[in-house]
């Protein structure tokens, strides 16, 4: 965790910018992206791309990557990778992401972002990589031993951020260690080398994060996540096997009754109602009427997007040309940033 003055002044800051957003549009760019290691769901909904459409449609340069390099930072294989990058394009579209303002685009097809990477890698020392409180946590999680890509993803993060010139990032709480490696190594450049990068600001969301359906983290790993691209009898399914408990009076409680409380979060997400009023409705209905209850409000939420979903889905040219187009202009975008960097390092031979 950042400690509690960084974050307060990062709070200050998202706040300011939140305030300017819809007066000046046009002085954001925002970069965010997704590990496509699987389908996004409902946490991913709700956590960010509904900001992302907001970012959108008010008019701010809105950009996306499908960070497929980082993938292999915690595993050993690429395996379903294409699968999992053409389904998160259709995810996206289907939730509103409109590919004539937003740039969506590949790690791996965009050459110039990478070779950021090595003068940035340069700006950094090796205790700054290892304090990262981030990367500690996800080595741990994932079990497996760091590796030089994880351990430096969060400067290959800054590439992604900078290379369009990026200035804000929409990011949980545990992100923002990375906001401040991105705003170290932008900074280092400009004063090394001369003016190119901006300021980058990490913009905090204020939906809190969303239970998984037992209340634990919501995770594709532990089965407790509702995926946009499910169907009605696949989520109500997921819905019916979740974990409740014996006491049949519906209460909101998520100390002490993680799984129910955690349904009752969920229901109250997609229908705007208070959990506790949710809860003092179903009452002796018992974990049977919640789940229904869940169950319809969820199906109901997501009809429509998943119904465009369908649609998007019968023409993968489509999505395919969604994607190149996405990735020829971040190559015009990255190769126009090398040159200034090369440029400013005086590497013009
Ligand atoms: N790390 C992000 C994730 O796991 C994806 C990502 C890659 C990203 N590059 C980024 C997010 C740059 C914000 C900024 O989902």
């Amino acid at each position: 965790m950042p400690n509690e003055r960084s974050y307060e002044a990062a709070l200050r800051r998202s706040n300011q910018i939140q305030a300017d957003l819809p007066e000046h549009p046009e002085k954001y760019v925002m970069l965010t992206g997704d590990r496509p290691t699987g389908r996004l769901h409902f946490g991913h909904y709700f956590g960010t791309l509904v900001e992302r459409v907001r970012l959108q449609e008010l008019g701010v340069k809105t950009n996306i990557i499908i960070a497929d390099y980082q993938v292999i930072t915690d595993r050993d294989t690429t395996e379903h990778i294409a699968d999992n990058v053409h389904n998160m394009v259709l995810d996206y579209l289907a939730c509103g992401i409109d590919p004539e303002k937003t740039m969506i685009f590949n790690h791996s097809a965009v050459p110039a972002l990478n070779q950021l990477m090595l003068p940035f890698l340069s700006l950094v020392s090796e205790s700054e990589l290892q304090r990262n409180p981030t990367v500690k946590a996800e080595q741990e999680a994932s079990g497996h031993a760091l590796t030089g890509l994880l351990l430096t993803y969060p400067v290959h993060q800054a590439c992604d951020i900078l290379f369009c010139k990026g200035n804000i990032v929409p990011v949980g709480r545990d992100q923002l260690p990375h906001i401040e490696q991105t705003r170290l190594i932008a900074r280092r450049f400009n004063k090394r080398f001369g003016k190119v990068f901006p300021d980058v600001d990490g913009l905090l969301t204020s939906t809190p994060l969303l239970p998984g359906l037992d209340g634990r983290k919501m995770s594709k790993s532990y089965g407790n996540a509702i995926a946009i691209s499910m169907t009605e009898g696949e989520t109500a399914k997921l819905i019916r096997k979740s974990k409740t408990d014996g006491d049949r009076n519906i209460t909101f409680d998520p100390e002490n009754r993680p799984g129910v409380s955690a349904l009752l979060t969920t229901a109250a997400t997609v229908t705007g109602r208070a959990p506790v009023d949710i809860a003092t409705e179903i009452g002796m209905g018992g974990a049977g009427q919640l789940k229904r209850y869940v169950t319809e409000s969820v199906n109901e939420y997501f009809a429509p997007i998943r119904e465009r979903r369908r649609e998007l889905e019968k023409d993968g040219d489509y999505i395919h040309d969604v994607l190149a187009e996405g990735n020829r202009r971040a190559n015009e975008v990255a190769n126009a940033t090398l040159d200034e960097v090369r440029e400013a390092m005086g590497m013009v031979y």
